[in-house]
């Protein structure tokens, strides 16, 4: 399917087939990213890892993100401190169980996200850091997070009549500039104090997280590897991972509320795997193939983002049309997963469809891309995997979840709502128990 908006062409990839001769045999063609105008904002699109055209600068940042910042060995060394999060995650249900008191599963999963994401790169929590305790409370600090995310999933008129740029019409840019700076400035504070630490303390102890992998490349060849990239890449970071995997994680909960019998197959799993009084620990994921495969099913289902979206880099020929030069390519991963002709039953949630374990989410099967596939394939993905299944395995493991009074599990609304990822409309409320049901 081709549409024309403005001055955009957007060509629609609604089949494994194609996205395959997209993303895999044309890669390097397929592999641009339109620059939406909020974006320009700082220049940030001169240096981000998300909007660079695949090229020399590009390819250095996700070698630093692949080597040095999620590689195995360095999200091992920093799982302590994810453990400590998910710990607290666990704490706060508790209290609230004590309580009786239903809990908003996104907005304690997106909190949760926040603190995992800034410990592994930091190792302090978020509210705690300095340059955001002195000057924000912590919803508003959260807020500004959520911000700088939802402002990019705006449709701006400047982005299909680029002449609208210089009046910028809807203040989009000017409001990125303002929420997108706020971060740098947040993220330079926690740098330079790092940094001047490191270089002036003599008992000064290394630290277990990014930060410090950040900083040693630094003095490797500052250069090469300057604090404004830092910043940025670090912002990338940020506002990639954190809705992305607290959404899946309230929506894999939905789920599974509306399918009570699989919910205690997931947990099941786990206290067998796990044992009742252990703590759950991120190696425990590879033994706990239901789990994984809700997950699977979630995704599937509910893909964070609806559309992979990519821009055609030359005139490229696919299935006999020629898709031309700046093209943008949506790859329709929503339709994709409820494709009758791909899945049977399409719209039920049936985990065990994958317990084979033929069909993973790492790019080698068009027909579930959630994290992309290719070069442009979702740099986060080794992290996102490990938090994703750890907060959804440590909420079923100690607690029994039933829906507020008077709602029953087929009437949970499953609305979705597009700001940047496609989140649950109406909040998931429900309520955990100790003992079970
Ligand atoms: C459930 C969680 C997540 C999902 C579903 C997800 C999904 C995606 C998708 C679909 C893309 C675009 C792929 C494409 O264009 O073909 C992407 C890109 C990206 N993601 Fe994720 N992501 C998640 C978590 C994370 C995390 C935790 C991080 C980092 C900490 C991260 C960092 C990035 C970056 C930097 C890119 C841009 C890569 C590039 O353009 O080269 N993501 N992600």
């Amino acid at each position: 399917m081709s549409l024309k908006i403005g001055s955009r062409r957007a060509i629609v990839v609604s089949s494994p087939e194609i996205a395959k001769e997209v993303l895999h045999k044309h890669d390097l063609e397929f592999a641009g990213r339109r620059i939406v105008d909020a974006i320009t904002a700082w220049d940030h699109h001169k240096v981000s890892i998300a909007w660079l055209p695949p090229q020399s600068q590009w390819r250095n940042l996700r070698k630093i993100c692949k080597e040095h910042i999620f590689s195995s060995e360095r999200l091992n060394a920093s799982q302590g401190l994810r453990q400590q999060k998910v710990q607290q995650l666990c704490n706060y249900v508790g209290q609230r169980c004590l309580n009786g008191q239903a809990i908003d599963i996104g907005e304690a999963a997106f909190s949760t996200t926040l603190d995992l994401m800034w410990n592994t790169f930091f190792s302090v929590d978020f509210a705690q850091s300095d340059s955001i305790s002195s000057s924000f409370s912590s919803q508003g600090a959260k807020e500004m997070v959520g911000n700088a995310f939802k402002i990019l999933s705006i449709p701006n008129l400047v982005d299909f009549f680029p002449i609208l740029r210089a009046i910028d019409p809807q203040g989009i840019r000017r409001r990125a500039k303002v929420h997108f700076g706020k971060l740098l400035d947040i993220m330079d504070g926690i740098i330079r104090q790092r940094s001047q630490e490191r270089y002036t303390s003599n008992t000064y102890q290394r630290k277990n997280d990014f930060l410090e992998t950040l900083l040693d490349l630094n003095q490797q060849n500052e250069s090469v590897w300057s604090y404004k990239d830092m910043k940025h890449l670090i912002l990338d970071l940020f506002l990639g991972g954190i809705d992305t995997s607290s959404v899946i994680v309230e929506w894999t909960m939905a789920e599974l509320l509306r399918n009570p019998e699989k919910k205690s197959k997931a947990r099941d799993e786990i206290r067998k795997v796990i044992g009742k009084n252990e703590l759950v620990q991120e190696s425990d994921i590879s033994n706990l193939p239901y789990l994984q495969s809700v997950i699977k099913e979630t995704f599937r289902l509910w893909p964070v983002f609806p559309f992979l979206v990519h821009q055609a880099q030359s005139d490229t020929q696919i299935n006999g049309y020629v898709v031309p030069k700046n093209a943008d390519i949506y790859v329709n991963l929503w339709g994709m997963g409820r494709d009758p002709s791909l899945w049977s039953d399409p719209t039920s949630f049936v985990p065990e469809r994958f317990m084979d374990g033929e069909i993973d989410m790492k790019g080698q099967h068009f027909q579930l891309l959630p994290f992309g596939t290719g070069r442009r394939m979702c740099a986060g993905l080794p992290l996102a995997d490990r938090m994703v299944h750890l907060m959804v395995a440590s909420l079923l493991h100690k607690f029994e979840w039933k829906l507020e009074e008077g709602i029953k599990p087929e009437e949970i609304d499953m609305t979705e709502e597009f700001e940047g990822t496609m989140h649950k409309a109406v909040p998931l409320k429900a309520i955990a128990l100790l003992k079970p049901l």
